[in-house]
């Protein structure tokens, strides 16, 4: 399937980049903390892209999460659709993943822009669709947000619109409980056939059979350190999609990732970013913003998930020498694993770090091939 874009290449363990469109996903003070900026985007897109990682995964947000505080860098963050069409006339290899909320877009210039930025990437586009969950950036666009069940009947409905544009060779006429399209139409198509691989996030068991109903790229959050929960997790996973709906779906997950010469610095250097300098405000801001995950919670996992958010988010996190995280990566590939995307407080630093030191291991365990950039790495 696909076969311009690397989400469905050879490597038993894709890799990937998340949120270099804002500042990542840590809540920290620290300096060196990510800023967008056009130079700071290239430099870290090219790192990954020039060491053949298969994804760059934007987000969409639309506002930070601290109530008036506007030039906070939670709400720093550039428009996934044109941020990726600039990555993609940039970069050579790596999936271009944009990421829209069904409720801030129509679908018409959903898929329009997505066939636009796969035209331009030469069939490397991906997209992550995503109902919503942070109330005060839907309120600014007038939008509900509406309850679990009917967010994903939504999300449903906004995604059958995208795909029948993408592949309807003729004028059609659409009507669903929420969107009523006539004479639709729109050409070019993208350049992936069937369609460009769709990513899907959510958490919630209704999320997840979305997920499995539509994606090609299925994440989960880790929730424990035991490979064998692992491998559990994972197989439950594809069993559903495959039982349920009769497909196969890659299952990634996403974790933050601290590397350091020893354990020992690498643990320092967590704590210092993500207790010592959290953000607390920002922290304060995304919690009471995400209710649904924070309500009713025991005030020790509320701590916990705290400083896990903190840290960058995710299921899991990478923090410890070079050998130990590619041990690690093994580990959940063995276990099913099919891709993971990565986050850093200072994505150059951090991808520098793991080009050199990690992907060597991961391809001396065989989880990966050797990259060789394509001639002519666009300028
Ligand atoms: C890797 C990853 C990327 C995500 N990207 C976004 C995003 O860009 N914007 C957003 O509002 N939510 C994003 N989410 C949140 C999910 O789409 C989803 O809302 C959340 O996991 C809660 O799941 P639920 O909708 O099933 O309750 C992301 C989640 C993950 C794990």
């Amino acid at each position: 399937m696909n076969a311009t874009n690397p989400i469905f290449g050879p490597n038993r363990l894709k890799i990937g980049v998340f949120g270099l469109n804002g500042k990542g996903s840590a809540h920290t003070l620290v300096p060196e903390a990510y800023k967008p900026t056009w130079p700071n985007v290239l430099e870290a897109a090219r790192l990954a892209d020039g060491a053949g990682y298969e994804a760059l995964v934007a987000y969409a947000r639309w506002k930070g999460y601290i109530p008036g505080r506007v030039s906070h860098p939670a709400g720093i963050i550039l428009d996934p659709f044109t941020f990726c069409a600039g990555l993609a006339q940039a970069t050579t290899h790596a999936a271009v993943v944009t990421t829209s909320h069904a409720p801030t877009i129509h679908p018409i210039a959903a898929a329009k822009q997505c066939a636009t930025i796969d035209v331009i990437s030469g069939g490397r586009l991906g997209l992550n669709v995503v109902a919503g969950w942070n109330r005060p950036e839907l309120e600014m666009f007038g939008a509900p947000l509406r309850e679990h069940t009917d967010r994903y009947a939504h999300l449903a409905e906004w995604l059958a619109v995208i795909e029948r544009l993408w592949t309807s060779e003729e004028e059609f006429d659409f009507e669903g409980e929420f969107f009523k399209v006539t004479g639709g139409m729109s050409m070019p198509g993208p350049v992936q056939r069937p369609r460009p691989p769709v990513m899907c996030a959510g958490g919630s068991d209704i999320g997840r059979r979305f997920a499995c109903e539509h994606g090609d790229m299925c994440f989960i959050l880790l929730h424990s350190e035991k490979p064998e929960d692992w491998a559990r997790q994972i197989a439950d996973y594809k069993t559903f999609a495959r039982e349920e709906f009769g497909r196969t779906v890659q299952v990634w997950t996403y974790a933050p990732v601290v590397q350091r010469d020893t354990q020992e610095e690498a643990d320092r250097y967590l704590q210092h970013y993500s207790v010592e300098m959290a953000d607390e405000e920002s922290l304060d801001g995304w919690i009471s913003g995400n209710v649904a995950n924070s309500k009713g919670q025991p005030s020790d996992v509320l701590s916990r998930m705290r400083r896990g958010l903190a840290a960058g988010g995710g299921g899991t996190r990478f923090v410890g020498t070079a050998e130990a995280i590619a041990a690690k990566l093994h580990e959940l590939s063995d276990a099913g694993l099919d891709g993971i995307l990565f986050t850093w407080v200072d994505f150059a630093d951090g991808l520098r770090r793991m080009n050199r030191d990690i992907l060597p291991l991961l391809e001396a365990r065989g989880l990966r091939q050797p990259f060789r950039p394509a001639s002519g790495h666009a300028a």
